[in-house]
């Protein structure tokens, strides 16, 4: 049977119909780099996901397949595959929701800035055809460096009439997971416990966990929030490339230095790539957020990279509150401590080079 056929037209009919019968609305998503470490276990958990009717799946390979593994999973959503650059308009016409985790990841002693040249190319063309085929879409970009990645699209935005800051987010939510998880350990309690909001962008030290806002209200030596700030932060590099550091750590940190430099040095992921599933996770777990504020519900908050007048950037992840529109209120940073205000400063300065280089990627 060929995909797009009648009968699946007529099947998506008769479910959108029964879910407007009970009530329930069903929102269009569509994700581009679907065929990817991210965009696979992304795409089967939000086939999972009540609140999706429609889940579109887009990549320049391998989506047949993928799109006919998750579409034998027997939940609601109907999903549809996209293959290369003639069906990227099909992939996005109609849709409410655009994930984008597409484009190349970290492999061992890239940054993510290192990625920028590949990556702001890929995020050009595929937000070209969002202000074409679904200006009203809330989009979430996943693809690094958010930092930049972010500004280019908003770019692309302006550039085509659409622009509307409050549907453009960076996600952040990984470092917010990561952080919830670690600060959990530390203090003994279960994540689900744990809120740390998580400011700044999505990069090195422009990652700033607020540990004097964490909640339930705890409180931290130096040492702790040395280790978690710095845990939190590198987070990424962990899963990039990992050292053992248990087996090592009685040389010290000296020999520790040294043995980072040698071939006993332990690559996780051994060089294929970075944080695919917890950054699903963390994907879904934002998108799902997204849904909820389009569907209307109350109180919906959590941290975002966004257009922000918190600062004096243009753009800035704090909490936002999540609404019908995408990010309708952008909250204040609320008070911090000397470490965070430094911890600040530092951010600020790499985040303004950051989101300078996406906009003159653009504008050049
Ligand atoms: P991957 O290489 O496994 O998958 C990327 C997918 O994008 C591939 O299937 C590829 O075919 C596809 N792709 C490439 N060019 C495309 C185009 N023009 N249109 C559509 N699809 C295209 O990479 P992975 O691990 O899934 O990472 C994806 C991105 O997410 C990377 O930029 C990575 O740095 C970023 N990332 C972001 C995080 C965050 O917290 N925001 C966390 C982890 C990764």
């Amino acid at each position: 049977r060929p995909p797009n056929s009648q009968t699946e037209e007529s099947c998506v009919l008769k479910r959108a119909d029964c879910r407007a019968k009970g009530g329930a609305p069903g929102f269009k998503v569509a994700i581009l780099g679907a065929a990817g470490g991210i965009g696979q276990p992304l795409a089967m958990l939000m086939k999972m996901n009540p609140l999706v009717s429609v889940l579109h799946l887009y990549d320049v390979v391998n989506t047949p397949g993928v799109t006919a593994d998750i579409g034998h999973m027997d939940t609601g959503a109907v999903v549809r595959g996209f293959l290369g650059q003639p069906q990227l308009e099909n992939a996005l016409t109609g849709m409410d929701l655009v994930i984008i985790p597409a484009g190349v990841p970290r492999k061992p002693g890239m940054t993510r800035d290192d990625l920028f040249n590949i990556n702001a190319g890929i995020v050009r063309t595929l937000c070209q055809g969002i202000a074409k085929c679904c200006p009203n879409a809330i989009v979430n970009l996943i693809s690094n460096p958010v930092n930049s990645t972010v500004p280019i699209a908003a770019e692309v935005f302006k550039k085509a009439g659409t622009y509307d800051p409050k549907r453009l987010l960076g996600v952040t939510m990984l470092d917010v997971v990561r952080a919830n998880t670690f600060v959990a350990e530390v203090l003994g309690l279960h994540p689900k416990e744990v809120d740390v909001p998580v400011v700044g962008g999505h990069a090195g030290v422009t990652i700033l966990p607020l540990l004097s806002q964490v909640k339930p209200p705890s409180s931290f030596t130096p040492e702790e929030t040395e280790y978690l700030t710095k845990r939190i932060q590198d987070g990424g590099t962990e899963v990039v490339q990992v050292i053992f550091f248990s087996s090592f750590s009685f040389l010290g940190a000296h020999w520790l230095n040294y043995v980072k430099q040698c071939p006993c040095y332990w690559q996780a992921k051994a060089g294929a790539g970075s944080a695919t599933l917890s950054m699903a996770y963390a994907a879904v777990k934002f998108a799902d957020a997204c849904l909820r504020g389009l569907r209307g519900d109350a109180g919906v908050v959590e941290c975002a990279f966004v257009a922000s007048e918190v600062t004096e950037l243009p753009f800035f992840a704090t909490k936002v509150r999540l609404g019908r529109r995408g990010a309708e209120e952008v909250y204040q940073l609320g008070p911090l401590n000397e470490y965070e205000r430094v911890g600040l400063e530092r951010a600020k300065k790499e985040l303004a080079e950051s989101i300078q280089k996406g906009v003159s990627f653009i504008r050049k």
